[in-house]
Formats: structure tokens, sequence, C-alpha cells
């Protein structure tokens, strides 16, 4: 509770002081901004209409202005709410009036950018039923998409599933086909046109992902050539395009929200998010999943880009699938090779082929006049004298060069990473040969440099290497804990993010450094945004075995088989099911007022006496997370009831290991199932005698029958207040 309002006021306030800091320096009719306006569900009356009623709101409180000119959209068809642009004034006097839940600036979320399949055990011959995969619907809230894309072939599919209630609204030359079946759109793009098709690669990528159609023989460059192929071939994909190049409004992402939970769609993938993590209530995406899971549809999304830190999950509600970033068994790398024959690893994406020819090497500080000797070395912007850099390979003191080197017209470079800069453990696409080297082994590079008079070096074309380290969590996916809700565990899952070759709009700029106008097809993306469409596709392939399951159990099923996506989490054996009314009593045992919880959900609050059904933590969640006050004994009583979807008559043991600051005991060990559907609750107690502070202790809990093995983490961990 006190989490959740706290960091509420805290963004409330910071916000104000910067907009009053925009205000005293504006013309009158620019103190307006747009701001969401949240109303919860939407009521049943039949004589309701959503927009006169958002309308007659606004009567009230405008100053001399219309509602015509007010008024952006009406959220009507899933949730209830509007956008309207307002002034601070108007909207301090919304958010204190009845019937509204809360009242937020549009802010701007951003983006968080073929093998992975057959790594994560979902072979092109794994077991599937195409009549019912085809029935499946993803809903992709992303930049939009390109239907051209071979990926989005409709070969061997029919007509649209009957449930499908959407339209193909992709505007000027967009059509849609029995693949990509729906597309919407709520941004206008730079060009000012208005328009579902993707200019930026992200939504094409993303949906390709998911559900992209076989495609034979594709790469970028040659580079990761193979089949391409999503986690659902035959599924159908809408697109709600919600970004542009630049930038994800929060009101577009509701109004994309709220069509799909409207149109029909099965599951909702969206590889985007906040820098920083918000109240629930203040949260287009919690938000919008939440009226989804209401409707039986599972939303994912993406964690973040802004590990390793700790509390960097942008999305922490409990009935998302919140999706981090791991690395897959193939590595994407090019070499550098050195006039004394030593060779380098490096990263980079490098479509480029300079036949093994050496070519002069020379610093930064070599090839600029501009700058002092630092910045030349780092090849700072606007350093490097185009003159100089012709024909030669530059190095740089800096991962961030690529955009200088380039514009300056040199014909390769190696990048030594500064300790500044994140660990480097991803492959980006360079409109140049380019490789990124950590400072160990630009220490060698320095070395041979020095020991020259002509220093030569050559780049090789990309190629692929096997990682065994992986699947490992990538340093830059972002990290629990959850900073609203500190006692459910997020992220809940990994899936693979970097390297991801998929397809991609041709007239989106590859690596998207300023003059690159190649075009492809088909390109390799890292990014939280590429391991979420890895999990929706997994849901997806989940539910074409089980229907009738609701989100939590679809969720459940691929966390307790910790994604070995075959054959087991289609057949998990026990699920933790949450309905809507167990999130009813989280969100107020976390101190969500009784009026507001009515609004959202349309239902109250349980009358509190003394029962601790409404702790967080006995959320019946796969996962079990507590936090505790550092250096006070440990003592969490976690309660949870499981569901047998497995076999009829069964006996599931439990098996505990833990590390040894934590104790673990399970109450009763062994649930005994005498038919399916059965639920069996169980008591876990973690004891200890204190954890330090920000520590942390973990252990696993199994339950195992013969054929099943449902695994969930226990987290325990201390917050320094
Ligand atoms: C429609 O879009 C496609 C793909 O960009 C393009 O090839 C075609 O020329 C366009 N047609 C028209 C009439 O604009
Ligand atoms: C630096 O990169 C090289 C080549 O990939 C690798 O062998 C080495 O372990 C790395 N060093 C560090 C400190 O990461
Ligand atoms: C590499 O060889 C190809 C084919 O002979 C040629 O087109 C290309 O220009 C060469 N590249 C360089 C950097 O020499
Ligand atoms: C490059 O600059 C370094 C000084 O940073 C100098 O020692 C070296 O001789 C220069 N090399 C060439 C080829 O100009
Ligand atoms: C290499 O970078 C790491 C941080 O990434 C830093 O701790 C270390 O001191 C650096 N080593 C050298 C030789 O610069
Ligand atoms: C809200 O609850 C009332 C009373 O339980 C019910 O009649 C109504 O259908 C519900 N509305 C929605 C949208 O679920
Ligand atoms: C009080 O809590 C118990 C569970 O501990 C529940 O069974 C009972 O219905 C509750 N009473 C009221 C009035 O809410």
């Amino acid at each position: 509770m006190a989490a959740t309002s706290l960091l509420s006021n805290t963004f409330l306030i910071v916000f104000l002081a910067i907009a009053s800091i925009n205000l005293s320096c504006c013309a009158q009719d620019e103190d307006q901004k747009v701001y969401i306006v949240y109303m919860g569900d939407l009521p049943t009356e039949s004589e309701y209409t959503p927009m006169s009623h958002h309308q007659n709101i606004l009567q009230e409180i405008l100053e001399g202005r219309s509602v015509q000119e007010t008024l952006i959209h009406s959220y009507e068809r899933s949730f209830n709410g509007f956008s309207a642009k307002l002034t601070e004034q108007e909207a301090q006097k919304l958010s204190g009036m009845k019937g509204i839940v809360s009242v937020f600036p549009n802010r701007e979320f951003q983006l968080q950018t073929t093998r992975s399949w057959d790594f994560l055990g979902l072979t092109e011959n794994v077991n599937r039923i195409p009549s019912v995969e085809s029935n499946t619907i993803i809903g992709v809230i992303d930049s939009g998409i390109w239907p051209e894309s071979a990926s989005f072939s409709d070969d061997g599919l029919g007509p649209s599933p009957k449930k499908w209630k959407g339209t193909c609204n992709g505007g000027h030359n967009f059509t849609c086909n029995n693949k990509l079946i729906g597309a919407r759109y709520y941004v206008t793009d730079e060009s000012g046109e208005g328009s579902a098709r993707d200019i930026k690669g992200h939504g094409t990528h993303t949906a390709s992902t998911a559900a992209g159609n076989m495609v034979n023989g594709v790469s970028f460059f040659n580079v990761a050539k193979g089949n391409a192929r999503g986690a659902v071939p035959s599924a159908r994909i809408a697109a709600y395009k919600v970004c542009t190049t630049s930038s994800c409004p929060n009101d577009a992402i509701l109004a994309g929200f709220d069509d799909a939970n409207a149109d029909g769609v099965d599951l909702i993938s969206v590889s985007l998010g906040n820098f920083y993590p918000l109240a629930f209530e203040e949260d287009p995406i919690a938000i919008g999943s939440f009226h989804a899971m209401k409707n039986g549809i599972l939303t994912s999304d993406s964690s973040g880009n802004s590990g390793p830190g700790p509390k960097t999950v942008v999305s922490n509600a409990p009935w998302l699938l919140n999706v981090a970033a791991s690395s897959t068994d193939r590595r994407i790398i090019d070499k550098v090779f050195l006039g004394n024959g030593k060779a380098i690893q490096g990263l980079g994406v490098n479509g480029f082929n300079l036949n093994g020819t050496a070519f002069p090497l020379l610093y930064g500080d070599n090839v600029s006049t501009a700058c002092d000797p630092l910045s030349a070395k780092r090849c700072s912007s606007g350093c490097l004298d185009k003159d100089l850099v012709e024909g030669k390979i530059v190095i740089c003191d800096s991962a961030r060069a690529v955009s200088e080197v380039f514009t300056s017209g040199a014909l390769g470079t190696i990048l030594i990473s500064d300790s500044s800069l994140a660990r480097p453990d991803a492959s980006f696409v360079s409109p140049l040969p380019a490789a990124l080297i950590n400072n160990t082994s630009g220490d060698l590079v320095k070395s041979y440099f020095k020991s020259t008079q002509n220093p030569v070096a050559t780049i090789l074309p990309t190629e692929s290497v096997k990682d065994s380290e992986a699947p490992v969590v990538i340093w830059f996916s972002s990290r629990g804990p959850n900073s609203i809700s500190p006692d459910i565990v997020k992220p809940d899952i990994s899936a693979p993010g970097v390297d991801i070759l998929a397809a991609f709009s041709p007239v989106a700029n590859p690596s998207g450094i300023p003059g690159d106008t190649r075009s492809v097809k088909y390109s390799i993306l890292s990014g939280t945004s590429m391991a979420c469409p890895h999990a929706t596709g997994a849901a997806a392939y989940m539910k074409t075995f089980h229907a009738d399951w609701s989100p939590s159990a679809i969720k459940s099923a691929l966390m307790t088989t910790a994604f070995a996506m075959d054959i087991k989490a289609t057949n998990p054996g026990l699920v933790y099911d949450t309905s809507a009314d167990e999130y009813v009593q989280f969100l107020c045992g976390i101190g969500y007022d009784s009026t507001k919880v009515k609004l959202i959900t349309n239902s109250s609050c349980p009358s509190s006496n003394g029962s601790t059904t409404d702790q967080p933590w006995n959320l019946n969640y796969p996962s079990f997370g507590a936090h505790v006050e550092a250096g006070k004994k440990v003592h969490v009583k976690f309660t949870r009831t499981v569901t047998n979807v497995g076999t009829m008559k069964s006996m599931y043991k439990v098996k505990i290991t833990s590390d040894d600051r934590i104790t673990v005991s399970v109450e009763p060990n062994v649930l005994s199932f005498k038919s399916l559907n059965e639920k069996k609750s169980f008591v876990v107690n973690v004891a200890g005698d204190g954890l330090g502070s920000d520590e942390m202790a973990t252990a696993s809990l199994v339950w195992s029958d013969e054929d099943h093995t449902v695994r969930s983490p226990i987290v325990v961990y201390s917050q320094s207040e």
C-alpha cells in the first residue's frame, strides 16, 4: 500500500513541477496538455452512452472552451474513459470528481527494442493442431505492420475466425488478408499520413516473431540465414498501431487496448513501456490489460531494457505476463583480424564483405583536426575529418561512435566499449563494417597499433557462433524487485531477446543511423521487445490446447514449466489459477480505496475482518514473493491453491531447495487429487534469522507426481527504505 501511493504522489509532484516551468514561458492556449481520464469498467445500463457522459463531464469543468475542441478520444468499447486537452486546473477538478478513477498526463512510452524457436523446444515438427491454431488471434499493439511481408502471407489459411469482430482500417493502400485479419491506427506518422503501415520495423518484427508464417531462406545480408517462422504460424494477426517512429503516446495505447479487447483477439502482445514504473491506475498497459484479463485475454509485455540494476521493471501488474530477455544458444559476432595475425571476437551485425583485404588502421585522434585528443579518440560527434578517414578502419574509444564514423565516410570501425556503458552483449546492425569489442580486447588492439608503423586490419562478415552459457538473462534486461507491488515477483519469465531475426519494414532504416538507406525485408534486433512476442506466441500455442483456460492458468503453465515449450507446458499438471475477484482482493489489499476498486472492477472490496486473504503475497500467483524488514527475523506465510489439470487421480509431493538463509516448509506436503479441476490449498512457511539491507534469499518449490513437474521460485528480500 505504502509503496503504491507514495510512488504515484512522487511522480505527480515531479510532473507538476515540470509542467509549471513550461507554463510560465508560454502563451495561454499552450498551457493545455493532453490528459487521460480513466473511469474504470463500462456501466452496463443499456441507456448509457460513454461519449455523451464524457461530454457532460467536460461541460461541467471547462473554463471558456467548447467540448468539441477539448475531447480527443472516448474509450467506450472495453472500458470507460477519455482523453482531452485540458489545463492543469481542469485536470485537477476532474481528478476529484465522482466516477473518475484517475487523471494522468499523456506520457510517451518507448518501443523496447530464427532459430530462437528451436532453442525453446518448439521445433518445426512440434505437435500442432492447425485447425485450432488458425482460430487463434493475436493482437499486436506496436508501431504498425508491413502487410506485404512474406511472413504475413495467408498461404493455407481460410477465412477469419467467426469470433472476429474487428476490421481492416489500415489507411490508404493497406490491405489485410486471411493472416493479417485486422489493422487500426491511432497515431499519424511524421509525414502526416495516417496509416497502420509500419515505417519503423519494430511492429513487423514483433508480429512475425509471435505468429509469422513460415518463410524459407531468409537472412539479413546472409547473416543468420535460415527459415523464419513465428511460434504459431497458423494464428491470425491484428495490428494496432500506437507508436510513431519515436514514441508511443498513452492515449493511443489505451485506444489500441480498447479496440483489441472488443475486436475478439485471444492474446495481446505489447512490446513497449515507460522509462520508470507507474502506479497501476496511471499505467495504460496495466489498465488496458486488466480489462483484457476480465475478457479472458492474456497480455504479455516487455520488462524494459534498463537492467541490470534493481527495480527497473517498468510494468508490474500481476495480471500481466511480464517478459525479460535472455540469450539463445546462437550468438551473432564478427571478427577483427589484425595485421599481426591476431583474431579478435567482436559484436556487430555486419552485412558487408571486405573480402579479407587488410586496410590501414588509425585511431580517432589520427584522423581528427577538429577535436582535442580525448574526444577525437572517442570519435565524438563532429570530430572525424572526412578527407582523412577515407579507406581507413578507425579505432574509437566508445561504443556509441558508429554514427560519427559512418557519417564521416570511413571504411570500417573497431569500437572499444567504454566502462561507462552497458556491457556489450548484443549485436546491433551497423551501416558499415563495425566490431564492438570489450576493453580487454581493446588493449590487444591498442598494443598492436602501437607496435608498428603501418598498422592494418580487416573486419570479417558476421557469423553465428554457439553460446554454451545460454540461456542467461541478458545484461540490459530490466530486473525486479517489483517497485509497485513488492510482494509480486517480476519479471515473470524470460524468453529469447538477443540477436533475433524477424520480418522488417523495407522502408525502415535497419541500423537507425541517419544516412543508412539500405532496405531489408528481415532484420536482427535485440531487446525485451523481442522477448515479449516469443512469450505471446508460447501462450498462443498453449491456448490451442486449452481454449477454455483463463489467462492466469496459461500464464501459470508457462511459468511453472520454465518455458519447456514442447509437451510439458501444454500439460503442466497443476495450475495456479487466479480469478478476477482475487485480483480485486489484491487491489484492496495494496490499499486502493473501495470506491476506485468498484469503478475499475465492478466489484467491492471484501469487508476486512482480520483475515489474511487480502495480503498481497497471498494472491494465487505461480511465484512467491515477499519483502521483509532488514535485520528482523523472517516469518512469511503464503497460502496458495492449485487446480488439477493433469491426471484425474494423482498424488503430488513437494520438494524444496533453498539457500541457507531461509528454511521453507509446506503444509500439507502431499496433495492427492481424485478428479480433474479439483482444487487443493497449501501453506508455505518461510523463516529465517534475518536479511541484511537489500539482500535477497531464494528457494524453489516443486510439486511433482510421476509425470509433471510444477516449479515455482520463492523470493524473499529486504528493502532499504
Ligand atoms: C501500395 O503499397 C505498396 C507497398 O509499399 C507499393 O508497392 C504500391 O506501389 C502501393 N500502391 C499504391 C497505389 O500506392
Ligand atoms: C572480452 O572479449 C573476449 C572476446 O569475446 C572474451 O574472450 C573475453 O572473455 C572478454 N573479456 C571480458 C572481461 O569480458
Ligand atoms: C569484395 O569483392 C566483391 C566481389 O568481387 C566486390 O564487389 C567488392 O567491391 C569487394 N569489396 C571490397 C571492400 O574490396
Ligand atoms: C596516431 O596518433 C598517435 C598519437 O596518438 C601517434 O603516436 C601515431 O604515430 C599516429 N599514427 C599515424 C599513422 O599517424
Ligand atoms: C574494463 O571495464 C570494466 C567495466 O566494464 C572496468 O571495471 C575495468 O577497469 C576496465 N578495464 C580496463 C583495463 O580498462
Ligand atoms: C457489474 O455488476 C453488476 C451487479 O453484480 C452486474 O449486473 C453487471 O452486469 C456488471 N457489469 C459488468 C460490466 O460486468
Ligand atoms: C471473515 O473472514 C472469514 C475468513 O477468515 C470469512 O469466512 C467470513 O465470511 C468473514 N466475515 C465477514 C463478515 O466478512
